[in-house]
């Protein structure tokens, strides 16, 4: 298929005043999101886009508060075919669908008997703590089906999720259709986490793209399956285990998914977990936090691979020059990350990290970047060294992860070395989860 429409980039702005749940307290509370008639504009843009997507089959970029998503009605097969050839993403991975309130999703699910929830008890809980917010949970797939069966790849479950940004739930609710969406970079790239990297993947193969800043969390939501016993962590993500755990029902439940080390085993349950995933053009060569020998920095047989020639011998030619290593650094690693440098002098990120959070507050995810020249035992020019600095804070590193890789991408790194984290709690999980997929080798 040839592409070449032109991608209109909309800045939405005002994000905290859009809208908000009727009645905000008691147990009603997330049944109907209604829009403010307040931020004018900004509701005119999504009025329009919302139309655009009930008759259109070219899907629309929007942010959440995890990653931006590629949304299309999830109720119309076209529509959601269009997801499929703008991401270029095989058609037997799921997709999950978004809501804006508990009215759309009971829709779906179909009519109960009267007295019967059609929200499996389950996930009562979880929505109460966790929706709005990155939680996708699976639940049945009535028969018949209002979603298109595009959606859920042939399975009986799909998985259903309510973001925290009321750019989200504003464009869903005026679209008046659920959204299914995934994460809108092209297949195998590192999600977006700003409007720019969707342009960066997507130029031309869509026509709008809503920009409403940087994502505040960074990494996709969690994927959880409560109708299996014990009920079951599919992907990790924006919620932790030791969360789930905390609700009542969800004491025992089990993580479903492979990490690197125990990958090849069995088919992952969550079919988008077998691809290769997250990755960047660069090398990506990941440091465990369990790897004593990476405690500093690159190792020394790491640096000194980094000035062989393609025949194996190590003399630094011009032909060298132009060698280019990225560094990302965490909690362990110092500026430089032991490697061999001259001075290192701040760079900026051209990426726009300001935002807003569902509550109206200002974040920002900017992460410190720094460059210089990298430097054989002799004091000879090998090439450039740009080293990022994501900071201490897990959800700091979650929230600049992608963007890091991204940015590294864009300034033509060869070869990017990361400090991993302890991945057993929180957000960790996602974060080094995403990072040994993209890592091409894992320090271990
Ligand atoms: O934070 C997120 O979840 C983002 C934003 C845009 O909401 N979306 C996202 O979607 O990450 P996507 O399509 O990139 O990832 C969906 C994941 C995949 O691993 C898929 O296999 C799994 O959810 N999934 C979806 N429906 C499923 C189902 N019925 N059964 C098992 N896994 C399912
Ligand atoms: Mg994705």
């Amino acid at each position: 298929m040839v592409f070449a429409m032109e991608t209109r980039l909309i800045r939405v702005p005002d994000l905290g005043r859009l809208g908000q749940f009727r009645d905000s307290e008691g147990p009603s509370k997330l049944d109907e999101w209604c829009v403010l008639p307040v931020a004018k504009e900004a509701v005119e843009a999504l009025r329009k886009a919302g139309e655009y997507l009930r008759c259109s089959d070219i899907p629309v970029a929007f942010p959440t508060e995890t990653v931006y998503g590629l949304g299309a009605d999830a109720t119309r097969s076209g529509s959601v075919r269009g997801i499929y050839s703008a991401k270029g993403r095989p058609s037997d991975n799921p997709l999950i669908v978004h809501v804006c309130d508990l009215h759309m999703l009971r829709d779906l699910l179909g009519k109960q008997r009267d007295d019967e929830d059609a929200i499996p008890s389950i996930y009562k809980p979880l929505i109460e703590r966790f929706w709005p917010g990155p939680l996708t949970i699976l639940l049945p797939n009535p028969e018949p089906s209002r979603l298109a069966p595009e959606v859920t790849a042939g399975l009986k479950s799909f998985g259903v999720r309510m973001p925290s940004s009321p750019l989200a739930l504003s464009l869903i609710k005026l679209a008046d259709v659920p959204l299914a969406a995934p994460s809108a970079n092209a297949s195998t790239k590192p999600s977006p986490t700003a409007a720019q990297h969707v342009k960066d993947d997507l130029d031309g193969r869509i026509e709008l793209i809503l920009d409403g800043g940087s994502c505040q969390v960074g990494v996709e939501s969690t994927v959880v399956d409560g109708l299996c016993d014990p009920p079951a962590v599919l992907r990790p993500g924006g919620i932790g285990m030791e969360e789930l755990q905390s609700c009542p029902g969800w004491e025992n439940a089990v993580k479903a998914y492979k990490d690197h080390s125990e990958e090849g085993k069995a088919a992952p349950r969550a079919p988008g977990m077998k691809y290769k995933h997250y990755s960047p053009k660069a090398r990506v060569v990941l440091y465990e936090a369990s790897y004593q020998e990476g405690v500093d920095g690159v190792t020394s047989s790491d640096a000194s691979s980094l000035h062989a020639t393609q025949d194996g011998n190590t003399h630094p030619t011009n032909g060298f020059l132009k060698k280019k290593v990225g560094v990302i650094r965490t909690q362990r690693w110092k500026k430089g990350a032991g490697l061999k440098c001259g001075a290192l002098h701040p760079e900026t990120s051209d990426t726009n990290t300001h935002a807003q959070n569902g509550n109206g507050e200002q974040f920002d995810t900017t992460y410190e970047i720094f460059k210089g020249d990298l430097m054989n035992g002799n004091g000879e020019k090998l090439g450039e060294l740009f080293d990022i600095h994501l900071g201490q804070d897990t959800r700091r590193i979650a929230q600049g992860l992608f963007s890091a890789l991204r940015d590294l991408d864009r300034r033509g790194i060869d070869i990017i070395f990361v400090d991993g984290i302890d991945g057993e709690v929180d957000i960790a999980a996602a974060v080094m989860n995403r990072l040994r997929k993209a890592a091409s080798d894992i320090r271990a």
